[in-house]
């Protein structure tokens, strides 16, 4: 008759900083839209061709443990809060390959020039005139924390001076001679090293970039010489740029140090025994047993677990996902709930460390089929899922005998 698990085809999954954006417009990669973010704009170039890392990919497009340099970039600016306008300059030939990594938010790409001012420009013609401050950054400082980002911009609102973060130079400085001989040391006192994001009043940075003659190391220069004031303020280390091959293993091993996201969710779930229906609980059939009632095959094992999961990540509840108004859920097996909740829980950037979920009822006896239904939901959610039970001593529903009861807790990492 019905309750049959059944399988679904593989989700596309996009990359979890497209998941983070929060556009709920239509994607333009021609204009920023600017109806669901801010008026800051943050330029990220990633049109260089990372020389100096000697990769056959250019640096944007080089992995760090998985994840492009730019997509790591793109995943901290991303979660600027609140939202922002995003434009990535990317090189040429990527920028189809670039659109459709962000395909699904608000993230505009356009094509770079032959120096990183020129890119820079690309990126400044792509705003609107609605932009009241705007940040320019590089990819390749991949691992900048998204509270510097914010911080920038902040100080830029506050000041309306360009901003920029430094760090105190920390070694002995000395200046030499073509054949490296010593003629004299700096006071490193007053030197910074800048980075970036580099953060201005956009008309005014406009402006300053479209007088600027001559080849600018960074926007700040720009700025300085259109006769603006800069200020610098505290960098952070991690802001630090991938150069060379040192810094590209430098980032890879801060990105396998980072302590993951760790999230407990909790689900409980009920339903009364249906005499009339088969029994299917923890995704297996139990010939011979009392089913259960309810809007789905009532598998309270599986029920409980999603909900666990959904609220580990933050993402509701079965009942408000999966409403019971939604026919494609009507008689569905527990399989298909837990399937579709694993693709959600995924898609929003986490994966299933382990579930341990508690059977309360008299009868089925778990424990007979224990490793089977342990094997199953684990092959389901694609980690450990352990399965104990219990009765309650004949006092409530469960006790007498009325139905089954079940509580899960997920696990759940950032991937
Ligand atoms: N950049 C750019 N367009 C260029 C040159 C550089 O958008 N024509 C970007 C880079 O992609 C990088 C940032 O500017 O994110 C800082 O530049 P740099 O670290 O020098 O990167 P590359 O120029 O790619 O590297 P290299 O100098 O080693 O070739
Ligand atoms: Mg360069």
């Amino acid at each position: 008759m019905k309750r049959r698990p059944q399988t679904r085809s593989t989700r596309c999954l996009l990359p979890s900083f497209v998941a983070a954006a929060v556009s709920t417009t239509a994607v333009s990669n021609t204009a920023v839209s600017n109806t669901a973010v801010s008026n800051t704009a943050v330029i990220v170039v990633a049109a260089g061709s990372g020389s100096r890392l000697g990769e056959s990919n250019p640096k944007g497009f080089v992995s760090v443990a998985g994840r492009s340099v730019l997509e790591r970039a793109l995943d901290e600016v991303l979660a600027v809060r609140p939202a922002v306008q995003v434009v990535i300059v990317v090189p040429e030939d990527r920028v189809d390959e670039a659109r459709r990594m962000v395909d699904g938010s608000h993230v505009t790409v356009v094509a770079g020039g032959s120096t990183r001012q020129r890119s820079v420009a690309s990126g400044l013609a792509a705003l609107g005139a609605d932009v009241a401050t705007v940040l320019v950054h590089d990819a390749a400082r991949a691992l900048t924390p998204t509270a510097l980002i914010e911080h920038v911009i902040a100080e830029v609102e506050l000041t309306g001076h360009g901003i920029v973060p430094g760090l105190a130079v920390v070694n002995t400085v000395k200046r030499v001679d073509g054949a490296g001989a010593v003629m004299d040391e700096v006071d490193r006192s007053e030197l910074r090293e800048v980075q970036t994001p580099q953060g201005f009043p956009h008309a005014a940075f406009a402006a300053a970039h479209v007088a600027a003659t001559g080849d600018f190391t960074d926007d700040a220069a720009v700025f300085v010489a259109a006769g603006h004031r800069v200020s610098v303020i505290q960098g952070d280390p991690l802001a630090f740029k991938i150069t060379t091959p040192f810094d590209l293993r430098r980032a890879e091993q801060l990105v396998g140090s980072r302590a993951s996201d760790i999230r407990i969710g909790v689900g409980v779930d009920v339903h009364a025994f249906d005499e009339s229906q088969p029994l299917w609980l923890g995704g297996v059939e139990w010939p011979g047993e009392a089913g259960l009632a309810g809007h789905s095959d009532g598998d309270a094992v599986c029920h409980a677990i999603c909900d666990a999961m959904l609220s580990a990540a933050g993402l509701g509840d079965l009942g408000s996902r999966f409403g019971t108004s939604d026919l494609r859920f009507a008689d569905a097996a527990g399989a298909i709930f837990l399937t579709e909740t694993l693709a959600l829980v995924v898609e929003a950037g986490f994966r299933v460390v382990n579930v341990s979920v508690q059977v309360v009822a008299n009868r089925p006896k778990i424990g007979t089929r224990r490793a089977e239904i342990e094997r199953t939901l684990s092959a389901l959610v694609q980690a450990p899922v352990t399965v104990g039970a219990t009765t309650t001593d004949g006092l409530g529903f469960t006790g007498r005998g009325e139905g089954v009861s079940a509580i899960a807790t997920c696990q759940l990492s950032s991937r």
